[in-house]
């Protein structure tokens, strides 16, 4: 995990708990319009992938007691977690690209309403990404994955001052750079080469080499639209279209983005994808149905994205139509940590996955509401462009004091907590019953973050203060599946 250099140590301090009185005269807990559905309060829980599902990527029980035990604390809304839109196998993520896995989702839908008394909307935030293998062993690197190209050979001579370098044997290439140093090796292979032996080998959208790369834009609008019906038929109050982080669409976004074939360079260019898979989806759900996304208020890397880039997006999603605006910031690979062999890159590990998920390591800013400031831009823009579709806020937001206050300015529209629903589902029921005293607040340490990169099952560490006989545990045997019942 990557924290700032130099950085404070935060800690948790005392917080103001509303009283029911304040609670009725707060914002966080009025009606809101989203589309055609109305949320009960500006309240969200949003994506947090709990790896749960099967390796097929069907719904599982576990999948139903995680979403399950988030509606009991009667949130707004809760978003599912990034589903895969493709018909391929993706390990334990929920998938949605096919009719056979609209029965599980429909389960899941039916428990929600059951456990949350109706009273909160679900949504489903649907994605689709590309290709990222593991970090290799560098002897299987140099003698299996390499392409050894002329290239090689040619700068192997300008180095080494020797033309018999032209013509030598592959294998000798490959032995020759799977001793050499890494400077060396810098010298010699390209920069993909280098990324895929230190990192792992890593598709990106700019790869119009790859024929699944290039016809991207005749592809995804389709598979969206299917996906987006089979989240409708499976009863999902909306889908949010995930455009953010480290996956396809943010790509096309993305000021990297220098695709030669009208979907890169320019903002305009980088948008058109993304508002042809609105359209697409638009048109097969119908226009009474709730589409949002998830988009970046800046993406962190550099050469990425900043805030103008982001609030033209934003301005460019809302007059298409869409019916929720949610703000991330980062999560990106390109500036992540180098993995362990064998283990695949994790984009929530450099500076950028810090924005994304601040923890209490930080810097004089602090992990609190720390891209407030994102969604405020945006949301000013949008609205001054005349729209007026809710902006929805995350990032360090866990009292009830800074989401009516964020509320209060105008600074965004509805109030997302992730890491703090996590640490205890039930805090929005009991804000709402003045007993915000009994909230078990999250520290912000991240060890479940650290689980989500090792594809462990997700959960809290503050669950585990709490075990009773009886409790499910994690597979391997040392944690809570789900957190305590609140015991009113
Ligand atoms: C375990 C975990 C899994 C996450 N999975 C997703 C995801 O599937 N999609 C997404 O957009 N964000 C995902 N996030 C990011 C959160 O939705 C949220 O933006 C981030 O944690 C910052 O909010 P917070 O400070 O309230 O936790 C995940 C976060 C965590 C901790
Ligand atoms: S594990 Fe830590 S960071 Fe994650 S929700 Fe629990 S307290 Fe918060």
């Amino acid at each position: 995990m990557w924290y700032p250099p130099n950085g404070i140590r935060y800690k948790l301090t005392e917080t103001h708990w509303p009283t029911v009185e304040e609670v009725s005269k707060s914002l966080l807990f009025q009606p809101i319009k989203i589309g055609n559905v109305t949320l009960s309060s500006r309240t969200w829980v949003p994506a947090m992938v709990p790896w749960r599902a099967t390796e097929d990527g069907f719904v599982t029980e576990d999948n139903l007691d995680w979403y399950g035990r988030f509606a009991v604390g009667r949130p707004g809304a809760i978003v599912v977690e990034a589903t895969g839109i493709r018909d391929i196998p993706s390990g334990p993520l929920l998938r949605i690209g096919h009719d056979r896995f609209i029965p599980g989702l429909k389960k899941m839908v039916e428990h929600v309403k059951e456990e949350s008394h109706g009273e909160t909307r679900f949504f489903i935030q649907i994605i689709d990404f590309l290709s990222v293998k593991r970090r290799p062993e560098p002897d299987k690197y140099f003698s299996k994955f390499l392409t050894i190209t002329q290239d090689h050979r040619k700068k192997l001579a300008e180095i080494l001052n020797s033309e018999n370098w032209l013509t030598v044997d592959e294998i000798n290439v490959r032995l020759f750079l799977q001793n050499a140093s890494e400077s060396l090796q810098d010298q010699i292979m390209n920069e993909r080469e280098i990324e895929s032996l230190r990192q792992g080998y890593r598709e990106r959208v700019t790869d119009e080499h790859l024929p699944h790369i290039k016809n991207l834009p005749e592809v995804l609008p389709g598979i969206f639209a299917a996906a987006a019906i089979r989240a409708r038929e499976a009863g999902f109050d909306g889908v949010e279209l995930h455009y953010a982080h480290a996956y396809t669409m943010a790509s096309f976004l993305s000021a990297r983005n220098n695709r030669t074939d009208g979907y890169g360079g320019s903002k305009e260019n980088r948008v058109k994808l993304p508002l042809e898979v609105y359209k697409a989806v638009r048109k097969s759900v119908g226009n009474d149905y709730v589409v949002g996304l998830r988009f970046l208020g800046d993406e962190v890397i550099e050469a990425g994205n900043r805030i103008d880039d982001a609030i033209y997006f934003g301005e460019e999603f809302a007059r298409i139509g869409f019916d929720f605006l949610s703000i991330s910031k980062g999560g990106k690979f390109e500036d992540a940590k180098q993995p362990k062999i064998g283990a695949a890159v994790y984009p929530y590990t450099g500076p950028s996955g810090y924005e994304c998920m601040p923890t209490m390591n930080s810097d004089e800013i602090g992990p609190f509401g720390r891209n407030i400031n994102l969604a405020t831009k945006i949301k000013q823009a949008v609205n001054q462009a005349g729209f007026f579709p809710p902006i929805i806020t995350a990032g360090g937001i866990s009292t009830f004091e800074l989401a009516e206050k964020t509320l209060q300015e105008n600074k965004a529209d509805i109030i997302a907590s992730a890491r703090q629903s996590l640490a205890d589902p039930d805090w929005f029921l009991k804000i709402k019953l003045g007993r915000g005293q009994e909230i078990r607040r999250c520290n912000y340490t991240n060890y479940c973050e650290a689980l989500d990169q090792l594809h462990k099952e997700v959960t809290c560490k503050l669950w585990d203060q709490k075990k009773e006989p009886g409790v499910k545990l994690t597979s391997d045997g040392r944690r809570r599946m789900i957190p305590p019942d609140w015991e009113k």
